[in-house]
């Protein structure tokens, strides 16, 4: 089946960014000239979307004025809210009325990405085999702790390979990692995902937890994923936005020339 809705979860609380997050949400921080929410919404679009669904927060209005203006003639943009920032599976249950029955795409919105070619990738993986399907990359042993990490089966060691994913944890210790494979924020779920959510437990800090449902879909073996070697920036971190300002500002037509010729002179002292 198609998959043609994509679901951006935007209502988290952002501290990471304070105090800019006072005035601006995390998800339209600019990257250059562009808010990252617009990244995301493109990149949609790009996996063949005509839906976009952006969980927001009533507390963050910019954002629902942002989506005010989104829609065009390839897509169309809408938010449902989170009334509460109870976890990253949460926010993707609050859309469950306005996805409906059909397969969909969660997009992290601080996760940018070099291209749509993952989210394309996970799309065909979910249209081949009916079973959930997420972006994964390989990162340094003292990195995973910082993730959901996942024991997999199928690996191939190329730069994008298909995996059967046997078993996930949050954020492990060293001593507790299964792999250096780690989730990134791609996801293409079956519509089942809701009802694994509806099983998922409050954590300690009292948050639905996504990585427990994909967990619970692991455990089933209805969850695939490929890992891949995409440019990824994270811009839920200080120096990753930093990171994705420069390199994207750096490919741009208009700015790219003259930033490059002053970070030379620069560094160059
Ligand atoms: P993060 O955990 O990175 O976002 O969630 P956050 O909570 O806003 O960040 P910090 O830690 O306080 O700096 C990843 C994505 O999920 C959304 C966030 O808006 C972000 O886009 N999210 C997170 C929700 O929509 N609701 C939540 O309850 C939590």
């Amino acid at each position: 089946m198609a998959v043609r809705t994509a679901v951006i979860p935007a209502a988290g609380m952002g501290t990471r960014f304070l105090p800019a997050t006072r005035a601006t949400p995390k998800e339209l921080l600019p990257i250059y000239d562009t808010p990252a929410l617009q990244f995301v919404i493109d990149e949609a679009i790009a996996a063949g979307c005509d839906q976009v669904i952006v969980v927001t927060s009533r507390t963050k209005p910019s954002i629902e004025n942002y989506v005010a203006t989104a829609s065009t003639d390839k897509v169309s943009v809408s938010v449902v809210y989170q009334d509460a920032p109870l976890g990253l599976g949460h926010a993707v249950g609050c859309a469950r009325q306005a996805v409906g029955k059909d397969p969909f795409i969660v997009m992290l919105p601080d996760e940018i990405m070099g291209d749509a070619s993952l989210t394309k990738q996970l799309v065909a993986q979910f249209e081949a085999t009916g079973k959930s399907s997420i972006g994964l990359k390989r990162v340094a042993p003292a990195e995973v702790s910082s993730y959901g990490n996942v024991k997999v089966a199928g690996y191939s060691g190329g730069a994008e390979s298909s995996v059967e994913i046997l078993q996930v944890v949050e954020k492990p210790s060293s001593a507790e990692a299964v792999s250096d494979i780690v989730i990134i924020g791609r996801y293409v779920f079956a519509p089942t995902v809701f009802d694994k959510l509806d099983q998922v437990k409050p954590s300690a800090n009292s948050e639905i937890q996504l990585t427990d449902a994909l967990a619970m879909l692991a455990a089933e073996r209805s969850l695939n994923g490929i890992v891949s070697d995409i440019t990824r920036y994270d811009t839920g971190t200080p120096m990753g936005l930093l990171r994705a300002v420069i390199e994207i500002a750096l490919q741009r037509k208009d700015i790219g020339a003259p930033l490059n010729a002053w970070l030379k002179e620069k560094f160059n002292k």
